[in-house]
């Protein structure tokens, strides 16, 4: 088990989401942000973006930064409210229900050694202590197998439903959090 730590993310993580965005082998299935290739002036947009909206929504969609126990930034995720009435595919948001979205990416030289599953724990228990989270759901991509691996590992359960061209929601309740992070 390494020593990990989570933190929101500020100005100075700007050129390692940079790094991590503009990696294509971590960026094949992972969705968000779009597929693309990222400049120096995009990621500044984008930051400045991000704070706008942070401001407009009280911070209800963080940009986190994975750490080592040195500080060295190894990863990232994000989290955010689904909607009402928000479907995707054959996938539709329950209606009422507190629903946020997350992810996990780490730098590609960590993967393979239990990282992302204590990362995806740490992001899990961030997520239900810090909101009223009622139903927390992942997207992994069919061809992505280490991503179901780790969402199934920290808890998710899969659902089968395809949402949107190979991506299939998995969803780990908070009842379900209760039961298994005790
Ligand atoms: C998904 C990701 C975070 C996993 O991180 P990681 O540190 O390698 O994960 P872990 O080492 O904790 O666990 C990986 C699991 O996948 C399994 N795995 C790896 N390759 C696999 C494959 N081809 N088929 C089946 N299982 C596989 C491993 O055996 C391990 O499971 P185990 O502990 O039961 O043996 C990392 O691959 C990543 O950042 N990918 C790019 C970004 C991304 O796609 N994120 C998901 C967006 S939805």
């Amino acid at each position: 088990m390494e020593n990990l730590a989570l933190t929101e993310a500020n100005e100075e993580d700007i050129d390692f989401l940079l790094e991590m965005w503009n990696d294509p082998r971590m960026m094949r299935y992972a969705g968000y942000p779009e597929g693309r290739c990222w400049s120096d002036a995009d990621i500044r947009r984008w930051w400045q973006g991000y704070l706008a909206e942070r401001r407009r929504s009280g911070n209800e969609e963080p940009q986190l930064i994975l750490h080592l126990e040195d500080g060295t930034a190894i990863g990232e995720s994000h989290y955010g409210p689904v909607p009402d009435g928000f479907e995707v595919g054959e996938w539709r948001k329950p209606e009422g229900v507190k629903c946020l979205m997350t992810d996990i990416k780490l730098l590609s030289r960590y993967w393979g050694r239990g990282i992302g599953t204590q990362g995806m724990r740490m992001i899990v228990e961030l997520i239900f202590a810090k909101t009223s989270c009622e139903l927390l759901v992942v997207p992994p991509h069919r061809d992505n197998p280490p991503a179901f691996r780790v969402y199934e590992k920290a808890g998710f359960l899969l659902t089968g439903i395809e949402a949107w061209q190979g991506y299939e929601m998995m969803e780990l309740a908070r009842e379900r959090f209760n039961k298994l992070y005790r």
